[in-house]
């Protein structure tokens, strides 16, 4: 008898990637991330979390590839192979019927990219016919338990690692949406911008993500502090022969992209119907995604909206246990609007 495998639901995010089997939950969150050996013709040395434990470690022939930017699959094969890869972590490979899938997608998605990105997700295993592409604003909104069938107006913005979606949701669909190439990845670069040009000093992602989760602020912060940091990858606390970055400096550096995921929420509250908007501002604007972990970004938002803001319980969480929800209740697809969920087949 043919054993059926689980259905996947997998939030394939350009930080981390994470999965939700049906009647388990959440079974891996792992970076989007691989590391090869070799040139040209380059051998896989580890995927994931320990691909991550060597980033910054890379030394002779060894590189890090993070196959998807700004939310969409930039190096096919990387992705396709990552995906195999996690999928067979998350299910086991003995299974003779392929999964059903749920794979989030940057909204607005064209169709070279959903192309794809289907291609890839059925290389990779997921059942041909049984693909469901749900857009990420609207996996995010479901999985912090926002009512997205009823027809009430609400709001999320979904700042990720390579991507920011700000969008409002009714009746099972998004009613208008704004999806920027602006995250986590971008405060990074703003971060590594800074110290080129203020300091001249050369520092990698993985320095600029520290100095952002230590020192980053949305909002000029009354702590003050700092840390030192050389060209290359290293960063220390004490002065000799370092530059020293304080938080007005991150402050200061991150304020643009800040900027730019605040006016993509302004560029939907605008145009949002009247009827609607009424709900947003009686029930706030919901953030998720790592990006709203930013210390004071709740507050930035709702000082520029003057509106109420709320952070999500799980920001890293919600989007994969939003197609999570949708895996375990099947039925509530045919209450999505129809661009919501495009089954490939
Ligand atoms: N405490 C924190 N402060 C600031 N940024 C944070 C914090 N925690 C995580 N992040 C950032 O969140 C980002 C990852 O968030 P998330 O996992 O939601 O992204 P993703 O889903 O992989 O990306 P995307 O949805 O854009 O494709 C990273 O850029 C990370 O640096
Ligand atoms: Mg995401």
């Amino acid at each position: 008898m043919a054993i059926i495998a689980p259905d996947v639901a997998i939030d394939l995010g350009t930080a981390n990637t994470r999965i939700y089997v049906r009647h388990k939950g959440i079974v891996l969150d792992e970076p989007t991330l691989m590391a090869f050996k070799g040139g040209k013709k380059r051998t896989p040395v580890a995927i994931g979390e320990d691909a991550r434990l060597l980033l910054g470690r890379t030394k002779g022939d060894l590189t890090t590839v993070q196959p998807l930017k700004n939310g969409l699959i930039d190096d096919y094969d990387t992705a396709e192979y990552l995906l195999e890869y996690l999928m067979r972590k998350a299910i086991g490979s003995s299974r003779l019927v392929r999964p059903r899938g749920f794979i989030t997608v940057p909204s607005n998605l064209s169709a070279v990219d959903r192309k794809v990105i289907t291609g890839a997700a059925t290389s990779a295993g997921i059942r041909k016919g049984a693909l469901h592409l749900i857009e990420k604003p609207f996996a995010a909104a479901l999985g912090t338990g926002l009512p997205v069938f009823d027809p009430i107006g609400s709001m999320v913005v979904d700042i990720g690692g390579g991507t920011t979606e700000a969008a409002v949701i009714s009746l099972g669909g998004i009613v208008i949406s704004r999806s920027i190439p602006v995250g986590g990845d971008a405060m990074n670069e703003a971060i590594i911008n800074y110290c080129n040009r203020e300091h001249n000093i050369q520092i990698g992602p993985a320095v600029a993500e520290k100095i952002k989760l230590d020192l980053g602020s949305a909002l000029p912060s009354g702590d003050k502090r700092s840390v030192f940091v050389r060209s290359g990858d290293s960063l220390s606390r004490l002065s000799y022969q370092n530059v020293e970055i304080t938080t007005d400096a991150v402050y200061e550096a991150l304020k643009e992209p800040c900027q730019q995921i605040l006016a993509a929420a302004q560029y939907v509250l605008e145009r949002t119907p009247p009827e609607l908007a009424g709900d947003v501002m009686r029930s706030g604007i919901h953030l998720t995604g790592g990006g709203a972990l930013l210390y004071g970004m709740e507050r930035f938002f709702a000082t520029e909206l003057d509106m109420p803001v709320l952070l999500a319980k799980e920001p890293l969480a919600c989007s994969v246990l939003g197609i999570g929800h949708l895996s375990e209740n099947i039925d509530l697809l045919q209450s999505m609007i129809t661009s919501q969920s495009v089954r490939i087949g």
